[in-house]
């Protein structure tokens, strides 16, 4: 049994067409049938069912079977039709075929029926079959097209993305979102990142033709909004119609449709591309898949380019603590390092100005010590109790104080003629803490907000710690310096009294320790002895005598002469003064003089008898020095001598007594005056 068969017989023989019935049935076919007469019928039957075969009268009253093939044509079905007619006229057969009709049977010869309807059966099949692979040729052709042009516009984004990938990260992101936009109309493209420490989404870049009327809401990853979806799912979002989407925050009025797409890098969602047109459903499935792949390759180099610039700022921050190192090492002028240490301030952690506090530390009070990047030179009159204002508070708590915004705490500012000036927004006070102690505090000012990450805030710390070691180093050479001047001071005073004792006590040689500290330091200098030296034959004259407190008064003060015994203990005194002023270090230098000035160039004087160059220079000039104002001198057991007198004494003992080259320069001096 053949299968089913449905047939429109177009015939106005009702016998006609059951005799072909009848013809079919014995074929084998279980057929279905309608007859028809007329055009609007046949349409009509066109319309309600799909037909395998039609079977047309050549020749009937109210059309012919060339207009019934029209119809069929027009309607653009494809059913074999096969004409019978009554007579056999070979012109109308074969205008009929080349009208298209498939077969042309006589009625009296039915038996060719069933082999044509099997041949044009088969050939429909063939037809349809072609057909649906030349549909699917199409098919595939149109979408290779497709993938091609996608490739394409890959292609193209991917290459501004390389050329892009090396500048900074914000010149990055407007590279990204302006590729984006190439590919659609009527959209504007944001580039938001995910910041992990707070969970906002930070807008980087925002492009389009209507960028401008985008508000730029504030977004954050567990709020609302497809952007926060997106990355939260990882998936890519795809809204046709936002209005009647309840994820969606109106940001732009004239939007329509949004396509979010996560910015992935390995598993880690960092941020989302997003993308809205003011045009329903803009975006197709090739949009998703295009926007995908090259989701892909933006978030690779946005992570790259954001590796690059933190290692940049990071060796840029170490060399920046280095540089403060190596200042506080090669330099202990305070100013200097504060000057130094605030530049690295304003240009590592890009703050708009920073100034430095020092805790002056008998009034407990912070003072101004150095300032940058002021407009004005308010800051420079800063004076704040311990605990007073932020500043004192940060030094009293040793703590960090962050304001963020100190319009919003103008009361509690105490300066605020500095904040009405400078407009002030952002402010950091910064406790210095060196070995414990509180040594000032380090404030940062920011005319804008600033929204400080981790990193920031992690050298803000290390520039803190820096700037306390710099001020400690400087304030304790300071303390070093003064200490040691103060101690010069004071040993010099001590030389003074112990001298000027001794005179008192001496009555008669009054004025002569002064007398001859200056005139041996008026030869020391005309000969070119260095002032590093002068200062101890300055101290060593001033105690020439020193060792005379070891003698007796019956001894130093008689007014007589001495007895061998006498002199025995009067030759004691430059030994003592050696005994008395060797110990002390600070002296050492100055000894030649108490202890050789008794020394005789012919090695006759006392207390060791050096003789010639053995005796210290310092001690060979003020011999000379010291006899000339001792004979010229009154003495309890003698008057003093004439200039001449002395003068040729003198000469008479070069060589002798005396280094014959010092009495020529000392007679070259004693002339001068
Ligand atoms: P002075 O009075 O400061 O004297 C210092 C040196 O000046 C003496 O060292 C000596 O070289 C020289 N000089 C001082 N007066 C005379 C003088 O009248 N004639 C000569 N030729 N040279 C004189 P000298 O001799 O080693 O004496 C050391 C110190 O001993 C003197 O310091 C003085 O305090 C004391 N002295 C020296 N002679 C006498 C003396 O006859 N009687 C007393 N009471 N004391 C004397
Ligand atoms: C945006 O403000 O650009 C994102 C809005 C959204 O999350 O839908
Ligand atoms: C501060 O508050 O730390 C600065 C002092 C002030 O309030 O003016
Ligand atoms: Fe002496
Ligand atoms: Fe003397």
């Amino acid at each position: 049994m053949n299968s089913n068969l449905r047939v429109l017989f177009i015939e106005d023989s009702e016998n006609d067409m059951l005799l072909l019935l009848r013809e079919l049935q014995k074929g084998g076919y279980e057929v279905e049938w309608e007859r028809v007469q007329t055009a609007p019928d046949i349409e009509d039957a066109f319309a309600r069912r799909p037909w395998d075969l039609i079977v047309c009268d050549y020749s009937m009253p109210s059309m012919s079977a060339p207009q019934a093939l029209a119809i069929l044509q027009k309607s653009g079905l494809d059913i074999p039709f096969i004409i019978i007619s009554g007579t056999i006229g070979e012109e109308v057969a074969v205008s009929a075929l080349k009208s298209g009709a498939n077969d042309f049977l006589v009625k009296g010869k039915l038996a060719r029926l069933i082999p044509a309807i099997e041949r044009e059966m088969k050939e429909a099949r063939n037809r349809r079959e072609r057909k649906q692979a030349e549909d699917m040729l199409n098919r595939q052709d149109e979408e290779l097209r497709q993938r091609s042009n996608e490739l394409a516009r890959l292609y193209r984004a991917s290459e501004s993305l390389l050329s892009g990938a090396m500048t900074n990260l914000t010149g990055l992101a407007s590279t990204i979102v302006l590729t984006v936009l190439r590919e659609f109309e009527h959209s504007n493209c944001s580039l938001l990142l995910l910041n992990k420490e707070t969970n906002e989404l930070e807008r980087l870049a925002i492009e389009g033709p209507y960028a401008s009327q985008v508000k730029n809401a504030k977004l954050n990853l567990n709020g609302s909004g497809l952007a926060a979806k997106a990355i939260r799912s990882g998936h890519i979002i795809n809204v046709p119609e936002v209005t009647a989407d309840p994820d969606y925050i109106r940001n732009w009025d004239a939007a329509r449709s949004e396509m979010v797409i996560p910015l992935q890098f390995g598993n880690e969602v960092i941020g989302a591309l997003d993308v809205q047109s003011s045009e329903p459903a803009a975006f197709e499935a090739n949009d998703e898949r295009l926007m995908t792949i090259f989701a892909e390759r933006a978030a690779l180099a946005l992570e790259r380019t954001r590796l690059h610039e933190q290692t940049l700022r990071q060796v840029e921050r170490l060399s920046s603590l280095r540089r403060i190192d190596f200042a506080i090492s090669t330099t202990f002028d305070l100013r200097l390092l504060l000057n130094i240490v605030l530049e690295q301030v304003l240009t590592q952690l890009s703050v708009d100005a920073a100034s430095v506090l020092l805790l002056q530390p008998g009034i407990q009070q912070l003072e101004f010590a150095a300032g940058r990047g002021f407009h004005s030179r308010i800051i420079e009159s800063t004076r704040l109790k311990l605990g007073e204002g932020y500043a004192g508070q940060s030094a009293l708590e040793k703590r960090i104080i962050h304001i963020k915004n100190l319009a919003e705490y103008k009361e509690s500012f105490i300066r605020n003629e500095l904040l009405s000036k400078e407009n002030f927004a952002t402010y950091f006070a910064v406790p210095l803490i060196a070995k414990g102690e509180v040594k000032g505090v380090l404030e940062i000012f920011n005319r804008t907000v600033l929204v400080p990450n981790m990193e920031w805030l992690d050298f803000l710390d290390a520039l803190g710690w820096q700037t306390a070691i710099a001020i400690d180093n400087a304030l304790l050479f300071e303390g070093i310096q003064r200490s040691n001047l103060d101690l010069q001071l004071a040993y010099d005073a001590t030389i003074e009294g112990w001298s000027h004792a001794l005179d008192l006590r001496d009555k008669e040689t009054e004025g002569h320790t002064l007398r001859v500290t200056e005139m041996t330091l008026k030869l020391a200098r005309s000969i070119g002895i260095n002032e590093d030296q002068l200062i101890h034959i300055r101290r060593g004259a001033l105690l020439h005598d020193i060792g005379k407190m070891g003698v007796p008064d019956n001894i130093l003060l008689k007014p007589d002469k001495l007895t061998d015994d006498e002199w025995v203990i009067m030759k004691r005194h430059p030994q003592f003064a050696f005994e008395m002023l060797q110990p002390i270090a600070y002296l050492k230098e100055a000894l030649d003089i108490p202890y050789c000035h008794h020394e005789k160039w012919d090695g006759t004087g006392y207390p060791r008898g050096l003789k010639g160059e053995l005796i210290p220079f310092s001690a060979r000039i003020f011999a000379i020095v010291d006899v000339w104002d001792a004979v010229t001198s009154n003495r309890p057991y003698r008057p003093g001598w004439t200039r001449e007198k002395a003068l040729e004494y003198i000469r008479d003992q070069s060589g002798k007594h005396f280094d014959p080259q010092a009495v020529e320069m000392f007679l070259k001096e004693i002339h001068i005056d």
